[in-house]
């Protein structure tokens, strides 16, 4: 059994260092596709900063956040049978090494008193507040993951909103804290980028899989064969944690296959659903019907390109593969593409074998 090491990732660290050297200005939004890594990338960069930088790191994965209480209890570490004053002096101490938390410390009485009032705006103000004290001595560095979760939660107003002026008000207003927003919905990115409230407000980096070379050389690590190799490039593609599962299977190529031939059948199987029984996404207030053909029509583009321009299909059909994690978008390069090199070969083997089969069909209708 291999022991799997964080690997690479050399230019993304290096840039989020220096984003960490210089006063907070922006908000930095970390996206990428499905597993692309960018949770571990963050979870590395935090290990190794320098003491006088102070982390928390909220994920909102698996979290239920349906309303203002979810949230707080989402955002809130209680700690309990303390005072206020006391966890302030404990996390802006100066300390051996760096501290991180996954949840901002409060004492039960003031989440108490927030859960009564029911006010983003009161909960904004304290945490102004609360990290403007940190700052005297520490770099405050505050971490959403998955913070599309809280997309469409609303309570008289989107959350989302309320939180970005937050975000706005730490950064470029007060340059109090480091704030780093991350997320796979590239959807949730797309909006983002068009909302005029985040215009020159924010920056985007983007986590993607592995290359091909990187790929190459991370597998060249667990002693994979030249056979191996390309074998795994071309089921899995540079998806990390798909490179992962392969250094430890007993039979590497069976194992790679298998994960393409699975992608392969999934898409096939989604297409099939739209096709017999049809499907719906909401855009808006509107309930906007999936067609199958014009499914295939985009599916069939990815045939000899790897990329397309995001606007060169329906927004429908565009919606429906970003949902349903076939495609990604990147608004920053107005492009879309395939979630993984093993989705973009599963969509070529699917359009391969529609196009047998509506052959074989034409074959007997003629006959
Ligand atoms: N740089 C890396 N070196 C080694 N393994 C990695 C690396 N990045 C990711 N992995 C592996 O891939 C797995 C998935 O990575 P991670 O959870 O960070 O992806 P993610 O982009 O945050 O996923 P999601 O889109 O679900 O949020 C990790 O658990 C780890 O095993
Ligand atoms: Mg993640």
């Amino acid at each position: 059994m291999y022991e799997i090491e964080f690997y690479d990732r050399e230019k993304e660290i290096r840039e989020i260092r220096a984003i960490l050297d210089t006063r907070p200005t922006l908000i930095t939004f970390i996206y990428g596709p499905i597993n692309s890594g960018k949770t571990e990338l963050i979870t590395r960069v935090i290990e190794e900063l320098p003491r006088e930088y102070i982390v928390f790191y909220i994920n909102l994965r698996g979290r239920f956040i349906s309303g203002y209480k979810d949230f707080l209890r989402a955002l809130f570490k209680l700690e309990r049978e303390k005072e206020y004053k006391e966890i302030l002096k404990r996390i802006s101490e100066v300390s051996l090494k760096s501290l991180r938390f996954t949840g901002i410390p409060i004492t039960e009485g003031i989440l108490d008193l927030f859960f009564r009032e029911k006010k983003y705006e009161d909960v904004f103000e304290f945490l102004e507040e609360y990290f403007m004290r940190i700052s005297a001595n520490k770099v405050p560095v505050l971490i959403v993951d998955e913070l599309q979760k809280i997309g469409d939660v609303r309570v008289n107003t989107y959350l989302i909103y309320e939180l970005f002026n937050f975000f706005i008000r730490l950064t470029k207003e007060l340059h109090l804290a480091h704030v780093f927003a991350i997320t796979s919905d590239s959807l949730f990115i797309e909006r983002i980028y068009s909302d005029a409230m985040l215009h020159e407000r924010c920056r985007y980096l983007l986590v993607d899989d592995f290359d091909y070379e990187t790929s190459i050389k991370f597998l060249d690590k667990y002693g994979f064969s030249a056979y191996e190799k390309e074998v795994a490039w071309n089921c899995c593609g540079g998806k990390p944690v798909s490179l992962v599962e392969l250094v430890n299977c007993e039979d590497r190529e069976e194992r790679a296959r298998g994960m393409f031939v699975f992608r392969t059948g999934e898409i096939e199987t989604r297409l099939k659903l739209v096709k017999e029984l049809g499907d719906e996404i909401t855009i808006g207030s509107r309930r906007c019907e999936v067609h199958y053909d014009k499914l295939v029509e985009v599916l069939n583009m990815f045939v000899s390109r790897d990329e397309i321009g995001m606007n060169e299909v329906d927004e429908v059909s565009k919606r429906y593969l970003v949902r349903e994690n076939i495609l990604f978008v990147d608004p920053l390069r107005k492009l879309m593409k395939p979630q993984s090199r093993t989705t973009l070969l599963a969509i070529r083997e699917v359009v391969k074998n529609l196009s047998k089969l509506s052959e074989v069909r034409r074959g007997s209708d003629s006959t």
